[in-house]
């Protein structure tokens, strides 16, 4: 790949079935504004639902997706993605589902019902419950589209002596990419993973493989709770191509120019690097 160009996975956030889905590719180089935004996703991680729908009502135009998770979920039901859904909003539905097989494949029918563009299961569910959830996914979709399916390799939060204690030999990292590899072969889509596991997963599985990546700080802000931060372009230098960030943006007195400021950084750095896979190697 020689010349840059626009990877064409973005711009549709819904991932088409089938044959777009296999044509997918990470050409790394100069993406559009509007490009750069669709992949910048804005934790919710908000008190109630209508503080959540305020905010995103803040940041419509801001930003490509909003991610909900299981706090807000679970104190709120599924009107809030539900909200958003039917506003046009992208919805990262961030659940995590872990369980039997026949039991995700119905759970991710649920997520697509919803209008999900893209939600998650932990790769130690196992290769059929991950196949469960790819089908079920694939059985709520209409137009040819579907939710992204991920999967959540190992929780950053685990050290190798957590991996040990539940019976996992090796680092998180050996884990991790075991875990990304087992989650391709299921067909799913990608992995959440943190921008230091990126670059051995890009280099792992490939360049189609969605990498979306949490504990984001623009270099101007705090790192809060986060252990381990990258900038935006950290993360994107490493194979990144979805950016969660929540507080950065949710706790700025202006979250939609916060919101702009991680969006150029994006586009510039796809602009300034043109990432081949070579880099990875
Ligand atoms: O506010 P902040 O940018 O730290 O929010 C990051 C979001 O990404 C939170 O919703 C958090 O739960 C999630 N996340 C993370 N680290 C992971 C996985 C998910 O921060 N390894």
């Amino acid at each position: 790949m020689s010349q840059p160009r626009e990877s064409s996975k973005f711009p549709f956030i819904f991932a088409a079935v089938s044959p777009t889905m296999a044509r997918m590719n990470f050409a790394r180089g100069p993406i559009s504004e509007q490009t750069a935004r669709s992949r910048l996703i804005v934790a919710l991680d908000l008190p109630s639902a209508d503080a959540a729908a305020r905010m995103a009502e803040k940041l419509h135009g801001h930003a490509g997706m909003f991610k909900v998770g299981f706090e807000l979920f679970s104190a709120e039901g599924p009107a809030l993605p539900r909200y958003l859904a039917a506003r046009g909003e992208g919805v990262f539905l961030d659940l995590k589902f872990h369980d039997i097989p026949n039991t995700v494949r119905a759970a991710a029918r649920e997520a697509a019902h919803l209008g999900a563009r893209m939600f998650n299961v932990h790769a130690s569910g196992g290769l059929k419950m991950m196949e469960a959830a790819r089908d079920g996914a694939m059985e709520a979709s209409s137009d040819g589209k579907r939710p992204l399916v991920l999967a959540v390799t190992v929780l950053t939060s685990l050290t190798s002596d957590d991996l040990r204690l539940i019976g996992l030999d090796g680092s998180p990292e050996e884990a991790v990419v075991r875990l990304a590899k087992l989650a391709q072969t299921a067909g799913l889509d990608g992995v959440v993973a943190s921008a230091r596991e990126a670059r051995a997963i890009r280099r792992a599985c490939g360049p189609d493989f969605v990498i979306v990546t949490p504990g984001i700080r623009p270099a101007s802000s705090q790192a809060q709770d986060q252990a381990r931060v990258s900038t935006p372009a950290d993360a994107i230098g490493a194979g990144a191509d979805y950016l969660v960030v929540g507080r950065p943006i949710t706790g700025a007195h202006d979250p939609a120019a916060a919101a702009d400021i991680i969006v150029a950084e994006i586009e510039r750095t796809f602009h300034q690097t043109p990432i081949q896979m070579a880099n990875y190697e």
